[in-house]
């Protein structure tokens, strides 16, 4: 029987991902050779892409080795833009709008006299840069009980998210912490700081996956929007998370007429057309 395949509607880059490139082909235009500060985004093959342009990954400040470096989308702390400034390094900065958003929100909450919580993932570089923001009176969790023991006598929290975390996780976490955090005189500000490709992505994958028998997430195995999106699917249907064409298994299909496709938000077109021709053969 022929599988019948349908696409998420928001699929493919996102904006922020669309733009970092944008910005890194110019620069690269101008410089010749580029380093990025960390992997641009977590996608095998757009990494592999752009090696093959001129642009390499330095691990850390310490490893760059010309004198232009381009901050990721997921942007990083001040502390180390400027020890990237003291090496008279060129900046180009490709820190996505929104993650620049809940950064200069991670700020002005610490100067406002507030405790930082960020909902998120501890090791995600974004997650590091907005700590880095809130100039060490923050804390990134995911466990309501961590902020319990964190925060200490402040009565004053501030609460907000990695632009890549599900929502609905996001609200619950919020309010887990009023439950035992608003008490006299507390004040908690909550600021949505969850990215508005990720909602529509999120919610039109879930739409498509009530309709689909199985749904495919093709995206990086270690980005973490893919793995959100993947993870939201297999709460309604069996999903599963590819990188490539050639992780697909024909025993999955078994029985099945529908599938949908959704993407993480750095998984390339072709990508996702390699799939589809995959699929065709199966
Ligand atoms: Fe930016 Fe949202 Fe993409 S935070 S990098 S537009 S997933």
């Amino acid at each position: 029987m022929r599988l019948c395949v349908e696409r998420a509607r928001e699929i493919g880059f996102c904006f922020g991902v669309k733009r970092a490139l944008d910005i890194l082909e110019k620069a690269v235009g101008e410089h010749g050779k580029v380093e990025t500060l960390g992997a641009l985004v977590h996608n095998e093959q757009v990494l592999k892409k752009l090696q093959k342009a001129g642009i390499n990954v330095a691990l850390n400040v310490a490893d760059i080795k010309g004198n232009v470096a381009a901050i990721s989308s997921h942007g990083v702390s001040p502390e180390i833009e400027d020890e990237i400034r003291r090496r008279n390094i060129e900046i180009i900065d490709t820190t996505c709008p929104c993650v620049r958003r809940a950064q200069i929100a991670a700020q002005r909450l610490v100067k406002a006299g507030f405790f930082v919580i960020i909902f998120g993932d501890t090791g995600h570089p974004e997650v590091k840069g907005i700590l880095g923001w809130a100039k060490g009176k923050s804390l990134a969790t995911r466990e309501v009980e961590s902020v319990l023991e964190a925060k200490g006598s402040s009565r004053r929290l501030g609460i907000l998210s990695q632009t890549t975390q599900i929502p609905e996780q996001f609200t619950g976490f919020v309010k887990g912490i009023i439950d035992f955090a608003l008490t006299k005189d507390a004040e908690i500000r909550i600021i949505d700081t969850i990215c508005p490709d990720i909602r529509r992505r999120q919610r039109t994958a879930l739409d498509l996956a009530n309709k689909v028998d199985l749904m495919l997430v093709i995206g990086g195995h270690n980005s973490a929007n893919t793995r959100h999106l993947a993870e939201l699917c297999a709460a309604v249907r069996p999903a599963y998370l590819i990188e490539k064409a050639d992780e697909l298994e024909p025993s999955w299909f078994h029985g099945c007429q529908k599938v949908g496709i959704a993407s993480g938000t750095s998984t390339p077109e072709e990508t996702i057309e390699e799939v589809l021709a995959r699929l065709e053969e199966l």
